[in-house]
């Protein structure tokens, strides 16, 4: 049991900024004098519509989301993404090119073959998924209707360092575990989606930035819900949206740009990869699983020579107060997620235990 909070790596739902969740807390029962929380309101009331606008404003201008594309907000987390991706684009040309560097970008994949045909531009599970593709390695058709990559892979603790030239095929890409870490074109892309649950808000939503030329193109099939077009022409409501979670990414919104906005983010997460880097650099115990080129500033995953001893780590950081340090299950070892919300002194305390704990169980001590 814990009297105070813990240092939570979880690599999702993760941790959300302290002023954040005491904000939420002060506003619960009684938001702004209204006498109701936000989760009581209507969705059509004055008041969650100023919630909803000044959210959507936030993430325009800290994006910098040019006119050309619209935000919307859709229920169904960044998996619904993976059909409604395929069934609003592929119809353009019947096919789409996918580069597969994890399972999520599979899994998409897997979605989108029920609605297309589907070329793999790029693959890394020759090597585990450790690394990510060149841009020479990117075999991209020319009919493609989008070509679709994963920016950040969660489970391998790998990123994309550049973004793909594709010759004109629109992008499409899944930000879930990266979005607002680091300023980012969104004039580049056709579609960036997000499941919310990392660095945005707590779970339950997706946010999706799509090029407004890139609408109208939906299989007839596809769901009212999950029609990109209809998501935009209602503003994110043509039903009840997820109220209290678009509150929630308001709130986180407002505490980024108190830090700096993305800008200030990228900084702080450049500190925080370099500090674990660095150690898993110079110990003897503890091994990287990534390539380095291809590391991951918010997912840090590695771990020791022996399943043993990384499940002795994984339990003795817990007792510590370092949670949720277990790797992802089909790839073992231990994964530190340190996404916008984990402070810098989170990760030096991390390190701190990792060397004591290296210390105290070097091989014959
Ligand atoms: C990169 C990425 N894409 C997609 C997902 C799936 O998200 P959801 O659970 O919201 O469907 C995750 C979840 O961890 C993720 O990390």
């Amino acid at each position: 049991m814990f009297t105070e909070r813990i240092y939570n790596f979880s690599a999702g739902p993760s941790v959300l900024p302290l002023p954040v969740l005491e904000q939420a807390a002060a506003e619960m029962t009684n938001y702004r004098g209204c006498g109701m929380s936000v989760m009581e309101m209507s969705h059509r009331s004055k008041m969650f519509i100023s919630i909803f606008e000044e959210t959507k404003a936030d993430l325009k201008r800290l994006m910098k989301v040019p006119d050309t594309h619209e935000i919307i907000f859709m229920q169904g987390g960044a998996t619904l993404q993976f059909a409604a991706v395929a069934m609003n684009l592929i119809g353009k040309t019947g096919k789409a090119d996918y580069a597969i560097t994890g399972n999520f970008a599979k899994n998409a994949m897997k979605e989108a073959k029920k609605y297309g045909e589907v070329h793999i531009a790029a693959s890394s599970e020759d090597r585990n998924h450790t690394y990510i593709p060149s841009q020479d390695q990117l075999i991209i058709s020319p009919d493609a209707s989008y070509f679709y990559y994963c920016a950040n892979n969660t489970v391998y603790g790998t990123e994309w360092k550049y973004v793909p030239e594709t010759g004109g095929i629109p992008l499409v890409c899944d930000m879930s575990s990266n979005i607002l870490s680091k300023p980012v074109d969104v004039s580049k892309y056709g579609v960036i989606f997000a499941g919310v649950q990392k660095n945005m808000a707590p779970a339950g939503m997706a946010v999706v930035i799509i090029d407004k030329a890139l609408l109208g193109n939906e299989l007839p099939i596809t769901p009212k819900l999950m029609s990109y077009k209809v998501m935009v022409d209602e503003d994110s409501m043509p039903n009840t949206p997820p109220c209290y979670t678009i509150y929630m990414l308001g709130l986180v919104l407002k505490w980024l740009d108190k830090q700096g906005g993305v800008e200030g983010m990228e900084k702080l997460k450049i500190e925080r990869a370099r500090i674990l880097y660095d150690f898993l650099d110079e110990s003897a115990m503890f091994i990287g699983c990534a390539e380095r080129e291809a590391r991951s500033d918010m997912n840090v995953t590695f771990r020791t020579a022996s399943k043993e001893l990384d499940e002795k780590f994984v339990k003795e950081a817990a007792q510590a107060g370092f949670e949720n340090l277990k790797g992802h299950r089909s790839v073992g070892g231990m994964r530190a997620s340190i996404y916008n919300a984990m402070p810098v002194e989170g990760v030096k305390a991390l390190v701190e235990f990792m060397k004591d704990f290296e210390v105290k169980n070097k091989l014959g001590v």
